[in-house]
């Protein structure tokens, strides 16, 4: 176990925590002696430390923060993780109107789940850290959310904003002990979101497959590769530490150099 983080005992929701960098994070906040409460929305049944929840729908939220307060009394940390993305073009010139455009219903659902659920946790989970004055909240963002991505500029966009929101709750919450940060991945090894629907719209939309876009990390990053998941598991757990008890209002980019999408 990890002692150095000081982390024994601490209760920290990671949502989005059944898979990829969300199941990362909450195995090395594990490792490190927290206890952390996945919430997820491919849970079938409710344990301790496992909420199948939605976090775009404020009844799951609020349901998902008072099983964590009457189960272990407290929220040291939340990390908004859970969130998605699809290539999708603003114009489809070859042939307009096609599936690969970005549509009401893509807006609608980005949208919904990468900003309003990341507010909808944080507001409730702050709810409960005012009255302890103390926690951290972490919106888990990306690279692409600096400079933009070919196919992904709802995605992007709904990245800046959580950035955005971090650097104003930072505002809003400092003086009650609570800090509020964004962590920016950059390119990653596999996780679910490389779905077949990814690949597809991937390979339309850039012209490209998905091993193109692999290789093209060596050229991308500084350091000539993608990132693990552990990389950005560790700073997290790291940053909902006290050993970065000076840290909030900015966003740390675990991305091997890179700034552009
Ligand atoms: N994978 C990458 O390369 C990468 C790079 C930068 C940023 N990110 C960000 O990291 C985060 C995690 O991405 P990932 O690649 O691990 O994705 P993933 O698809 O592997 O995991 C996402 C998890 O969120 C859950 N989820 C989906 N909708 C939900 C909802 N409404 N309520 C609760 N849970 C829900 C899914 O069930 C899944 O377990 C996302 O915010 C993503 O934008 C990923």
């Amino acid at each position: 176990m990890n002692n150095w983080l000081g982390l024994e005992g601490r209760i920290i929701i990671v949502t989005g925590g059944a898979s990829g960098i969300g199941l990362a994070i909450s195995n090395a906040l594990r490792d490190a002696g927290a206890v952390v409460v996945s919430a997820d929305i491919s849970y079938k049944t409710e344990t301790d430390t496992e909420v199948p929840c939605d976090i775009t729908d404020r009844a799951s939220v609020e349901h998902m923060i008072e099983h964590t307060v009457n189960t272990f009394g407290k929220i040291d940390g939340l990390i908004n993780n859970a969130g998605m993305t699809l290539p999708r073009m603003l114009v489809d010139v070859q042939n307009p109107h096609s599936k690969y455009e970005i549509n009401d219903a893509f807006f609608d659902k980005m949208i919904n789940l990468n900003i309003k659920g990341t507010y909808l946790c944080a507001q409730e989970a702050a709810r409960v850290m005012v009255k302890q004055n103390s926690g951290v909240i972490i919106n888990i963002s990306s690279e692409c959310g600096k400079e933009g991505s070919h196919s992904q500029s709802i995605y992007s966009g709904t990245k800046s904003a959580i950035e955005s929101f971090a650097r104003s709750w930072a505002k809003e919450l400092g003086g009650y002990g609570i800090r509020v940060l964004a962590v920016a991945p950059g390119p990653m090894e596999a996780t679910g979101v490389w779905t077949d629907a990814y690949r597809d719209a991937l390979s339309y939309c850039r012209h490209v497959t998905m091993d193109d876009v692999r290789k093209s990390y060596k050229s991308s990053t500084l350091l000539h590769r993608e990132g693990k998941l552990t990389e950005v598991a560790d700073t997290v757990a790291f940053l909902v530490s006290d050993r970065a008890s000076y840290i909030t209002g900015t966003t740390v980019n675990v991305s091997g150099g890179k700034s552009r999408g």
